[in-house]
């Protein structure tokens, strides 16, 4: 069980011969999301396909899921497949679903017996048949678990999100169930795949780019940004440590003083 220790170490200081960061173990984020990219040039700078690139990938969330739980991070959103990454050659979309089921069959039980849940935002009824069975199968095994949970997020879109949400909204208001005068912004958020979580403290962003690709809109009005240059298949548990230690500098403010 990932976080047995956490409440016993106030002030958890990691001193590696190549890292001295300091973590104040009870300032931890409650809830981080990574946007996972930067695969395909990792791939391309070592002259190999691109699904290549996502193998590796692949890796660095089993470290990343690991350092999180360990951590006492309490949500980790990965972003694995947006609602605009069907563009992308049909093979490189199938190379990624396929690497969803790989990951759930070689991972789950380890996931399990830790204590994670797993579970997915993002509308994957419109994934591939053996790829939505694989994560919702994953997703009752782990439900009543008590760890970290884990949240993939699967042909999602923060658009997308939220135009689901308005729909489901409308429907009600159409039905009497719901006033407008009640609409705000709790009823919206109860709309959203992340219903019941905390907004993202954090949205991490290897690889360089400095956009939000869609990513968490509603869910992110507040979140501190952290981005780097090392693509996602180099991303390595200190560099979490790492952008743990930069948050923990920062004065949040939230438009107060
Ligand atoms: C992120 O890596 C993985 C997905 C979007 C599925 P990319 O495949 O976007 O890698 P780059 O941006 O081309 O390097
Ligand atoms: C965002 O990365 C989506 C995922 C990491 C799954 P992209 O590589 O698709 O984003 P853009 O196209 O560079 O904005
Ligand atoms: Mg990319």
């Amino acid at each position: 069980m990932f976080r047995s220790e956490r409440k016993t170490l106030k002030l958890f200081k990691f001193k590696k011969e190549e890292e001295n960061i300091e973590l104040d173990m009870e300032r931890i984020p409650k809830h981080i999301a990574i946007i996972m990219d930067g695969n395909g040039r990792w791939a391309k700078a070592r002259k190999l396909p691109r699904t290549m690139g996502h193998r590796a990938g692949m890796k660095t969330i089993k470290t990343i899921v690991r350092e999180a739980g360990e951590l006492g991070v309490g949500y980790l959103t990965l972003y694995a497949f947006s609602t605009e990454n069907w563009k992308r050659p049909s093979e490189e979309v199938s190379a990624l679903m396929d690497l969803v089921v790989e990951f759930i069959d070689k991972e789950l039980n380890e996931l399990h017996e830790n204590g994670v849940i797993l579970n997915s935002i993002g509308d994957i009824s419109k994934l591939p048949e053996k790829a939505r069975k694989s994560i919702e199968a994953a997703k009752r095994k782990t439900k009543n678990n008590k760890g970290l949970t884990l949240n993939i997020a699967l042909n999602y879109g923060g658009r997308d999100e939220i135009v689901k949400g308005v729909k489901e909204i409308a429907s009600l208001v159409s039905e009497g169930k719901l006033k407008i005068e009640d609409i705000n912004e709790k009823e919206i958020s109860n709309h959203l795949y992340t219903k019941n979580m905390p907004d993202p403290d954090m949205i991490i962003r290897p690889s360089g780019e400095l956009r939000v690709s869609n990513y968490l809109l509603w869910q992110s009005a507040y979140s501190e940004f952290w981005f780097s240059n090392i693509n996602w298949p180099d991303f390595q548990a200190k560099d979490l440590r790492n952008a743990i230690a930069d948050y923990q500098k920062r004065n949040r403010r939230f438009g107060g003083v």
